[in-house]
């Protein structure tokens, strides 16, 4: 049996210069709270268990996350990274492996993890361990001068002028072997400036015992940074973005330019896809081959198949739309929409709820809802499915061949039967005949002589 992995996220930490009411986890990185980036992270190693402690707004934590495999630890009052890991201990396997995470670090990669519990072969401990051009407020990496083992760690405001000088630092991250962490754990002290029960003592522990304290580093310094402000928050977003931009130009997606695109889940591309600037992607969105997203447009939870180009300004939510269509400028797709292939939707035009087939137009300022519509219709300008009563919502179906006149009202539930034609500016109410001109309107009639009122 391979050996256990546990996992421990610290969360509890307040987050005072977020300056917000939301404990600091729960805020948002590309459309995810903090801590679910590192838990899926943490998920990618299979652990035998993760441990989450929280403390500060800990039970909206909880509610939020609301995930039932995880073990929940709180930590009240917070008196230091050790006295955190103290806490989740009695969940800990007596065997194997511990990976101490911190829920504020959002932007860890595998590989870097996978690297430090490598580094802990033969029983060693791990520690993650960046080299920084500005190391203040980090716990510095104290070295034996000779063979450059790692001898303790000192924190920040109990260092000395040389050991601030010191630009390696702890990143916090570390891989201990259980059988320490109970034996260490436990005997933690807190005299120290800032009277904290410190995690980074058990360094201390490990050379007192001849234990190998094993380094290793992130494969990019970014991934290593925390969020203690808004201003960092929004620097990780960004850093968060750049990379993903830069992996699908890689893939050979044309960002017309990276760092204008914006990725709140994951965007899976065919071959050739482009994409134009200031686009945001949320949930899952799947763009086939050939497919081209112009500028400004917003898509969530969408599948666009091969050859369809989705023009600016559109915003697309939770909608199938099918091969070589033409969507926008300035269409908003509603969810629970399927675009059969070589559909046209145009300007002004909202859709939702409805199903149209291969080759219909909705050209211009159209609001088609709960509505079902056949092949090759034409929808003209202006139409309009009444499809609320003011209490219930009822079916508009359109079948194939039929052409809508201009300015038409379609006061659902209604049939349009195939090979009709509406005439323009009709409200219809009552099902229609196949393959006839239905309008209803008075007759057009001119008034000789009438004169404009004027003021005498
Ligand atoms: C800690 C390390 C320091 C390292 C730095 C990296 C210690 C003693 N120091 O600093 O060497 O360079 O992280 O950022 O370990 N937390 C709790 N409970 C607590 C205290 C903290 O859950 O009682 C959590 C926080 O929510 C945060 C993480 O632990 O996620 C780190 O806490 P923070 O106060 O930011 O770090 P330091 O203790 O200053
Ligand atoms: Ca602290």
């Amino acid at each position: 049996m391979a050996s256990k992995l546990n996992i421990i996220i610290l969360a509890a930490g307040l987050g005072k210069r977020m300056h917000s009411s939301l404990p600091k986890v729960l805020h948002t990185l590309a459309g995810k709270p903090l801590l679910s980036h590192v838990l899926d992270l943490a998920k990618k190693l299979s652990p035998d268990q993760i441990c989450v402690v929280i403390g500060h707004g800990g039970e909206r934590v909880k509610e939020i996350i609301n995930d039932a495999s995880l073990t929940w630890v709180t930590q009240a009052p917070q008196l230091g990274t050790g006295h955190a890991v103290l806490q989740a201990q009695p969940y800990l396997d007596q065997q194997g492996l511990t990976l101490i995470l911190y829920g504020d670090v959002p932007l860890v990669g595998l590989a870097s993890l996978e690297q430090l519990i490598q580094s802990t072969q033969n029983d060693a401990c791990g520690i993650l361990t960046a080299v920084v051009d500005d190391p203040t407020g980090y716990g510095r990496i104290i070295r034996d001068q000779n063979t450059g083992s790692i001898k303790g760690i000192v924190e920040q405001k109990d260092a000395d002028t040389s050991q601030q000088s010191i630009r390696e630092i702890n990143t916090g991250i570390m891989a201990i072997p259980n059988e320490y962490l109970h034996s260490w754990l436990p005997k933690l002290e807190n005299n120290n400036a800032q009277q904290e029960y410190y995690l980074t003592d058990i360094v201390k522990m490990a050379v007192d015992q001849n234990v190998i304290v094993a380094s290793s580093q992130a494969l990019h310094n970014w991934e290593i940074l925390g969020v203690n402000s808004r201003l960092q928050l929004a620097e990780l977003e960004r850093i968060y973005q750049l990379s993903y931009a830069n992996k699908l130009l890689e893939k050979g997606v044309m960002l017309f330019d990276p760092s204008r695109i914006d990725i709140r889940g994951e965007l899976r591309c065919g071959a050739d896809v482009e994409i134009d600037v200031n686009c945001i992607f949320e949930g899952t969105v799947i763009l086939g081959d050939h497919v081209k997203i112009k500028a400004n447009c917003i898509l969530k939870d969408v599948t666009v198949s091969d050859k369809t180009t989705i023009l600016p300004f559109s915003h697309i939510e939770n909608a199938k739309i099918g091969t070589n269509c033409r969507i926008g400028p300035y269409s908003r797709i509603r969810p629970e929409t399927q675009l059969i292939d070589n559909v046209h939707i145009g300007n002004f035009v909202e859709v939702k709820k409805s199903r149209i087939a291969s080759g219909s137009k909705v050209n211009h300022l159209s609001y088609i809802g709960d509505t079902t519509i056949g092949e090759n219709v034409n929808i003209g300008a202006g139409t309009i499915t009444c499809n609320y009563d003011g209490a219930y919502k009822h079916q508009t179906i359109i079948e194939d061949n039929v052409f809508i006149g201009s300015d038409t009202q379609l006061v659902a539930p209604v049939k349009i039967s195939v090979g009709s034609t509406i005439g323009a500016g009709s409200t219809i109410t009552k099902d229609t005949p196949e393959n006839e001109l239905t309008l209803s309107r008075s007759k057009q009639i001119s008034v000789s002589g009438w004169k404009r009122p004027s003021k005498t």
